[in-house]
């Protein structure tokens, strides 16, 4: 069976992680990867938007044993308990994802306070809700308050120096992305090839395990994972094109149907992002290239200046993918989705992952050593 020290470490059976994807809702999707025997995260930066973006908070709550009344803190303890109440009798485990940069603070505040006021008024959620998964932000002002409440740590970052930060930092398990992935990516790209080894080497050890994130779909990128050092890895876009994944179906049928080449990368809210390639796209990566060109040269944008049309643009595409309005839908998927083809039940794809990782990895040993 494939395992690894992030099985030991987390407590699940395979070394694979859910990703988190936000702002949408992961909430069906996390239970159902839990339930299978890997890493589920629950994304949580839907619920920093109430006003702006409502479409978003109102798909969250329908599957979160909330209503539009709750605040932010009400729902986020609902979904920790719904999650906890339909994983612990199969040993699911459990996780969420917090963006933590600069000017989301006063939110992730108020998630990570809520999470660890839960397990403090049941410590039985704790042996399945285990994980603090941050990203997009600084990890090192969190090292006190997370440790302390004995979570896992996880923070993932695209870069050595990112990574070597997180180190200093405390961070458990460090999850290098590479530019392959879905949506956000960085600033300065580096594929996984390359990233994923260079961060391996520079902090991986007997207290700091590093896992892929990045191009991670099948059993194939599994195997290279751990051949690159890996103690697993994370799947974003194979868990969103599943039976289950919460995400609006015209967006899974995007990812089965891109194909070679399926995807772009153009602005996304915060910087650079890859979509998978459509019409409605291409036209954002034609004026992300003539109103936002530091996406394609490494240079963030000075928000004070920036063309206010092209984030129209993005909400109104982010609002119809989530409402099904396919003419004006825009998808973010990683490169991966080049190589989805289905759109299985979580369960049965982990279960194909795993023993495909597994044939490739023994057979290689006869194949390559003489
Ligand atoms: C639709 C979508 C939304 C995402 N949102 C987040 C997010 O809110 N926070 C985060 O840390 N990563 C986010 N990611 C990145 C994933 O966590 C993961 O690192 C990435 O999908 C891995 O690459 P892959 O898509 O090739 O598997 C998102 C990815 C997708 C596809």
């Amino acid at each position: 069976m494939i395992k690894s020290r992030f099985c030991d470490m987390v407590g699940t059976k395979y070394p694979i992680i859910q990703a988190g994807m936000g702002p949408f809702s992961n909430n069906n999707l996390c239970v159902a990867s839990a339930n299978a025997g890997v890493l589920g995260l629950l994304s949580t930066s839907g619920l920093f938007d109430k006003e702006e973006q409502p479409w978003i908070y109102e798909a969250f709550i329908k599957t979160a044993d909330s209503t539009m009344d709750d605040d932010m803190a009400t729902v986020m303890e609902n979904v920790l308990k719904r999650t906890y109440r339909l994983t612990k009798d199969k040993g699911g485990i459990f996780g969420i994802n917090v963006m933590v940069s600069a000017e989301l603070v006063e939110y992730s505040k108020i998630i990570i306070e809520t999470a660890i006021k839960v397990c403090e008024e049941n410590p039985d959620i704790k042996k399945h809700f285990k994980v603090i998964f941050t990203s997009a932000g600084d990890p090192y002002p969190w090292r006190d308050v997370i440790k302390n409440a004995g979570f896992t740590w996880m923070h993932v970052v695209p870069s050595v120096k990112g990574a070597q930060r997180c180190k200093k930092s405390g961070v458990d398990v460090i999850v290098a992305s590479g530019h392959e992935g879905g949506f956000h990516t960085s600033w300065e790209p580096v594929h996984s090839m390359t990233l994923l080894p260079d961060v391996v080497d520079a902090v991986s050890d007997e207290n700091t395990l590093v896992m892929g994130a990045g191009g991670f779909c099948d059993g194939k990128t599994l195997a290279a994972a751990f051949a690159l050092g890996a103690d697993g890895a994370q799947m974003g876009t194979r868990f969103l094109a599943t039976q289950e994944s919460d995400f609006h179906q015209i967006w899974k049928e995007g990812v089965v149907e891109a194909g070679d080449r399926g995807t772009l990368v153009a602005r996304g809210f915060v910087g650079p992002a890859r979509w998978v390639k459509n019409d409605r796209s291409k036209e954002h990566a034609s004026n992300t290239l003539k109103m936002a060109p530091g996406v394609y040269l490494g240079a963030p944008d000075d928000y004070t200046t920036i063309d206010m049309s092209l984030i129209d643009y993005e909400i109104e595409s982010i609002r119809a993918v989530c409402t099904g309005d396919k003419s004006k839908a825009m998808m973010a998927a990683g490169e991966a989705a080049q190589r989805i083809s289905d759109m299985p039940k979580v369960e049965d794809m982990v279960q194909k992952i795993v023993s495909d990782a597994e044939k490739i990895l023994r057979d290689m040993q006869n194949k390559y050593i003489a």
